[in-house]
């Protein structure tokens, strides 16, 4: 057994099965295709289900590779012990419908002891099948030759495979006995013991079910091989170390983490658990921001945010106290690229994201962070210590507080978090979402419904022609599949029919589907959408006109070419938006998501600012210099390698085929893209931007038109220019702009003279009131609450009594206007001498109506809160005067 690497171990395993006629594919990305079921892909045959269940023909039936994976059940044990992470990678031989037990078994044993490979000393490996598998247990004893001592047979917990719903079976596990020195010394220590002596290395699953995960089995036709090595366990065997921390790729980020902290590792306990919970964290963090997944409050993006702000807040722990995780992210690229090159492509990115997301957490933790330390205080002052999870839920919501987070400092000071609470307000918010969502889609039939067909699915013939003829396979009124269907005298909403062969784009790639008619010797359909379903069968949503349709009718499909050309036209623009983009703002942008009718375009994409108006400017100028130039635009199909070879835009995250189509715009910019185009940039007409805004944190969303739609717009605001410039009495729409300030500058002149106004009828009220008014000490004291009366009015009185009087006064005003409750004191100059001050009045005055404020001597003012508490200030008036006199 020889020290080996953890990237030459990958390569070495790859490697033999190659040699065993496999053939190798690139791991697939972490954000599992097509499979609602799971979050993030957690094992190597996850992204395989269809070949396994025998639904997709797989590019070979022997396959073999290293797969990235994220778990994150325990996500709050990683760190604590060493056994666990969330970021693993996983070799894995597989058989879809080819070899079986025979041949998987003697080949894992073959790699593991052969002196051409891993050469393990065959005494220190161990193997357990499922109990009643007495043909894994032949194959393992007599043809492999391992002896009795060495098996063990275990039930059903350890020994079938499942995980969620999809392929599974009985299994078979093989062990790696680290020694008595790791052992717990039981004697009845052995294989599936809880300690640490026994390592399981590999799992062969013999795949030959498909679960509903609900406890039923269907025995696939052909049973497959299923087996996954974890890569870091093999490289602690290979390594002699004790566990996936101490292997060399992830010391090199764990040594990066110590230098960082200044703190070393295996010196202290509580140290050692933020180290590791950094180390971990990182690596997953980093390759699901290279998948395109970014942070966010949902599925998981949230999955991101949790692992970012909990290796964050590990970090303050160690006394880290500027953003670091971005540092740490070169490190783990370095370790892992030569697997995963697209770690190196999408690097920069990578680190703009973490290294926002870092900088944003820091503002939302301190945010968060008072708010909680004040709930719990009131909790402890009433001597509660349950936080409702509606305070969880909103700390969350607001903050973006995780959980997990909130409970932690919960339980610092002995309190918990009513989580069947927070998990209920969670799920209500959910249940918003999706009512949202239903109602946005305009058909609600399931794909479920054309699950049972098994004609050959849909060819699509609309990249060349606009007409076709087609046979139709399937009909439905939504509800269930029919064989015909006719109009009661008025038309039928809600057909639904599949066709074998049609030139309509169905919904996909961000591009809406094309409007047209569907036309038989007995029946005419408009065509209102169209959808693809996973099996590949076109359904066109349409209103039945007249007559009736039955399976097996021939129809004439015709694509209205006015509305296809309108939805190409804003495609096209958006393939020369993002290349105007990445000239203008840099090559981070990268599209995040993207949508095109025949309206509008919407195209979103990862940048961490708004876009000022100047680079919009700069945008739109750009795209328009590519339409007056009239480039073409050439759409080519070639082998995934070419295409990249021409610098061509992917999709973050997304698994391409061996042969791409390509849209191509002169060599000015060039994606990767399954839409339809203009053939020449001229015939896009033009391009407007007419909003841009945030989506989510660093995803901005610009909205724009082209064509037709573009003169409407035009056409719409002359129209309203028009009648702004007839209701503003302007000559013509030139002068609208001179006009509508000459009205603004009149209205204010009209406001002034009213304010004028209003302070003449005020201080004509005063008059009166200092004609009554009471005096104490030879000062005339004047109090008085006027409703509808703002704080610069009372102001404008406040000058107009200083102005008249001729003896000592004061005025103590309350006047209330828009919800704002305004106290003014005054003093003059001959009151100010018998020791009044407005300052001094106001403060006391204020307090009893629940305000505060201030000012000078001869004039002060306050807010006040309290308006049932108003009488009972201005009856303090004389008073407080007499006092403050003395
Ligand atoms: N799919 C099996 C596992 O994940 C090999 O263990």
């Amino acid at each position: 057994m020889q020290w080996t690497g953890l990237n030459e171990l990958r390569e070495k395993y790859l490697t033999f099965f190659e040699g065993k006629g496999h053939l190798r594919l690139d791991s697939f990305p972490l954000v599992p295709k097509n499979d609602p079921s799971l979050l993030l892909i957690n094992s190597g045959m996850a992204p395989m289900k269809k070949w396994f269940l025998g639904q997709e023909e797989p590019p070979r039936h022997r396959v073999t590779t290293c797969q990235k994976c994220i778990r994150t059940p325990d996500i709050e044990r990683v760190g604590i012990t060493a056994r666990h992470g969330t970021f693993f990678e996983m070799l894995g031989n597989f058989s879809f419908q080819d070899y079986f037990k025979e041949e998987a078994i003697p080949w894992a044993w073959e790699f593991l002891t052969s002196e051409d490979w891993m050469a393990i000393p065959k005494d220190r490996l161990f193997v357990s099948v499922y109990q009643e598998d007495d043909e894994a247990y032949d194959i393992w004893t007599k043809k492999v030759g391992v002896p009795e001592s060495h098996m063990v047979r275990l039930g059903k917990e350890d020994n079938f495979w499942e995980h969620g719903s999809g392929p599974c079976g009985p299994c078979s596990e093989i062990y790696f006995d680290r020694g008595p020195e790791y052992g717990c010394g039981k004697p009845t220590c052995g294989v599936g013991c809880d300690c640490d002596r026994y390592m399981e290395i590999w799992n062969n699953v013999f795949s030959q079910f498909d679960s509903d995960g609900k406890g039923h089995y269907e025995r696939l036709p052909r049973p497959n091989i299923d087996t996954g090595m974890g890569l870091e366990r093999l490289a602690c065997v290979m390594q002699g170390v004790g566990n996936l921390f101490e292997v060399d790729t992830v010391q090199s980020v764990l040594h990066h983490v110590e230098a960082i902290s200044g703190k070393t590792y295996k010196q202290d306990e509580k140290v050692d658990i933020s180290i590791r919970v950094i180390t971990d964290h990182i690596r997953s963090c980093t390759f699901m921001v290279s998948d395109g997944i970014l942070p966010s409050n949902e599925g998981r993006g949230y999955v991101l945010r949790r692992l970012l702000r909990r290796a964050a807040r590990h970090g303050r722990m160690l006394g880290i106290q500027r953003p670091f995780l971005v540092d740490l992210v070169e490190t783990v690229i370095q370790s892992s690229e030569s697997a995963y090159p697209e770690l190196r492509e999408h690097d920069a990115y990578i680190k703009k994201v973490i290294g926002t997301e870092e900088a944003n957490f820091a503002r939302t933790i301190d945010a968060g962070m008072n708010i909680l330390t004040n709930l719990i205080d009131s909790l402890e002052k009433a001597h509660q210590n349950l936080l409702s999870g509606l305070d969880a839920f909103k700390l969350n919501d607001t903050f973006g507080f995780p959980l997990d987070l909130t409970r932690e400092i919960a339980a610092e000071q002995g309190l918990q978090v009513d989580e069947e609470g927070f998990h209920a307000e969670m799920a209500k918010q959910k249940e918003r979402a999706r009512a949202e969502r239903l109602k946005k889609n305009i058909s609600g039939w399931s794909a479920d419904l054309f699950g049972e067909l098994t004609a050959a699915p849909t060819v699509f013939t609309g990249y060349e022609s606009l007409t076709e003829e087609g046979t139709v396979v399937a009909l439905s009124d939504e509800e269930t599949l029919t064989d015909a269907i006719s109009t009661d005298d008025q038309a039928k909403e809600g057909v639904l029919v599949v066709l074998d062969k049609t030139p309509f784009y169905a919904e996909m790639g961000g591009q809406a589907a094309d409007h047209g008619v569907l036309t038989g010797e007995s029946c005419t359909l408009r065509v209102l959408d169209v959808k693809k379903t996973p099996k590949g069968y076109f359904v066109h949503t349409c209103v039945l006109e007249s007559g009736y349709v039955r399976v097996g009718d021939v129809l004439t499909a015709q694509v209205d070419s006015e509305y296809r050309m309108a939805i190409a036209r804003n495609h096209t623009a958006t393939h020369l938006m993002q290349a105007a983009l990445r000239e203008v703002l840099g090559d981070h942008v990268h599209q995040a998501g993207s949508y095109q009718d025949a309206q509008v375009t919407h195209f979103d994409f990862t940048h961490f600012s708004a876009v000022t108006p100047e680079e919009l400017a700069q945008v739109e100028k750009i795209v328009n210099d590519k339409i007056f130039e009239a480039m073409d635009v050439q759409v080519r199909t070639m082998p995934i390698a070419e295409a990249k070879k021409l610098g061509a835009m992917a999709l973050f995250g997304e698994k391409y085929g061996e042969i791409v189509r390509v849209v191509d715009v002169e060599g000015w910019s060039t994606e990767f893209c399954g839409g339809t185009h203009v053939k020449n940039t001229a015939q896009i007409g033009g391009f407007k931007i007419i909003s841009e805004s945030s989506v989510a944190a660093g995803i901005r969303r610009i909205e724009a038109v082209t064509g037709k739609n573009l003169l409407a717009r035009a056409n719409g605001i002359e129209m309203t220019l028009r009648q702004t410039a007839g209701t503003l009495k302007a000559n013509n729409v030139a002068d609208v702009v001179a006009r509508a300030e000459a009205v603004m500058a009149e209205n204010k002149a009209m406001s002034r003279e009213l304010e004028n106004l209003k302070v003449q009828i005020a201080s004509a009220k005063v008059q009166q009131l200092f004609d009554s008014a009471e005096e104490i000490n030879g000062v005339k004291i004047v109090s008085a609450f006027f409703s509808g009366t703002s704080g610069d009015t009372l102001r404008g009185m406040c000058d107009a009594i200083r102005e008249r009087a001729v003896n000592p006064v004061t005025a103590v005003l309350v006047g209330s206007a828009d919800g704002k409750i305004t106290m003014a004191v005054t003093v003059n100059k001959l009151a100010q001498e018998k020791g009044l001050k407005a300052g001094a009045l106001v403060k006391e005055l204020s307090a009893i109506a629940g305000g505060k404020g201030g000012g000078k001597p001869d004039f002060a003012m306050a807010g006040l809160k309290d308006p049932n508490k108003i009488d009972e200030a201005l009856n303090a008036v004389g008073g407080v005067v007499a006092q403050q006199m003395a």
